[in-house]
């Protein structure tokens, strides 16, 4: 069945809340009579980082998580089919039907529109352990998920390693450089809010180093600066310095790379995300290291031995699971922000 529509847009509108790599919100939604079918759309994504759609899988099992856990606190249980024609129609990510059942999961629908992405750099802690066994409790609802924390040294700068290594990769080589910035609003200024794309403001640049980031979408200028070593101090500026300055890391790891896994990925990215939400943590993800690790990316002859250097690196975080997301997470001691833009819901259908 279908909720009537009051509650359909009150689900409709959580889903689209959802997370995605660079704000690409890479879905579209069609109301069928008996279920709700959800569809990656080819427009918004397919770069280079979503090779076979890892990326895009992620963000719509982040939008079926928050649909289920909205129908849930509605009073609806839901059905949902994981690529219910794979072969045919690969883009068919879920059909999505609904019954009647007990209310609950309300403290984690409460969190879908304060969950937002902290770039700011650093993140306060000590996180208690109850709360990292919380965390945890939410992934294994997902038998092929594994989520684990950086508590051991070793582990920690392996990890710190794989993610300066990918991380400086994205300003290094020219297809990820134009795909990176090409997600960036610069149109709408520093304090700018984007509907789709990357806003400005949450990107926690400086405002001094705005014009010099400006100047850094144009790949000539990045290049010429990559020979002084600006891809390392990218890097470690925008992913080794916050999560060396946050109160823990842990690792999203994936038993398979089959799809229905990176699915459950995404479902169990969203259902940690709420959590660690509700008890006002903040969180930011880093995708690059798993997803240049998965061997899907195809770059130049001379990137190779950088990727097979991730890959190794990723490899020794754990023997039985591949790291696909490190999340790292603390207290902010400022005002919490706003999620990046949405673009209209209106946008979001088709018949
Ligand atoms: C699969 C996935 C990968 C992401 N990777 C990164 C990342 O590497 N770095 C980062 O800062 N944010 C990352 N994000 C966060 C998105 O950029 C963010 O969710 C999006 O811009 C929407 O903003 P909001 O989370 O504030 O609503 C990722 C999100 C998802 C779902």
């Amino acid at each position: 069945m279908i909720p009537d529509q009051d509650k359909m847009d009150l689900i409709l509108k959580a889903a689209i809340a959802a997370p995605s790599a660079d704000n690409s919100q890479p879905w579209y939604f069609k109301i069928n009579e008996d279920n709700l079918a959800l569809f990656i759309d080819e427009k918004r994504s397919g770069s280079i980082s979503d090779t076979r759609y890892v990326l895009s899988d992620l963000a719509l099992g982040a939008v079926i998580e928050n649909i289920s856990i909205q129908a849930s606190a509605l009073g609806f249980g839901t059905k949902i089919t994981l690529l219910p024609d794979e072969k045919a129609n690969p883009l068919s990510v879920a059909q999505i039907s609904f019954s009647h059942s007990e209310k609950k999961d309300f403290s984690l629908a409460d969190a879908i529109y304060k969950r937002y992405t902290e770039r700011r750099i650093k993140l306060k802690g000590p996180m208690p352990e109850v709360l990292k066994e919380k965390l945890l409790l939410q992934s294994r609802g997902f038998p092929d998920i594994k989520l684990y924390w950086l508590d051991n040294k070793q582990q920690y700068h392996t990890a710190l390693k794989a993610l300066q290594k990918a991380e400086s990769l994205r300003f290094r080589n020219q297809y990820l450089h134009e795909e990176l910035f090409s997600s960036i609003c610069f149109q709408t200024g520093l304090n700018g809010i984007c509907k789709e794309g990357l806003s400005p403001k949450f990107l926690a640049v400086e405002p001094p180093l705005w014009p010099v980031f400006k100047l850094l979408r144009h790949w000539p200028v990045m290049r010429t600066l990559n020979f002084i070593g600006m891809a390392n101090i990218l890097g470690f500026r925008s992913a080794v310095l916050p999560a060396r300055l946050s109160a823990g890391i842990a690792v999203l790891a994936v038993k398979s790379n089959e799809r229905k896994t990176i699915l459950q990925a995404g479902r169990a990215l969203e259902r940690i995300w709420l959590q660690a939400t509700s008890d006002g943590l903040c969180v930011q993800p880093f995708a690059a290291a798993g997803v240049l690790s998965l061997g899907y990316i195809e770059l130049e002859t001379a990137y190779q031995h950088q990727l097979g250097e991730i890959n190794t690196l990723m490899k020794t975080l754990d023997e039985q699971s591949k790291g696909l997301i490190f999340i790292r997470m603390g207290y902010y001691s400022g005002s919490s922000q706003l999620p990046n833009g949405r673009r209209r819901p209106s946008t979001q259908f088709r018949h």
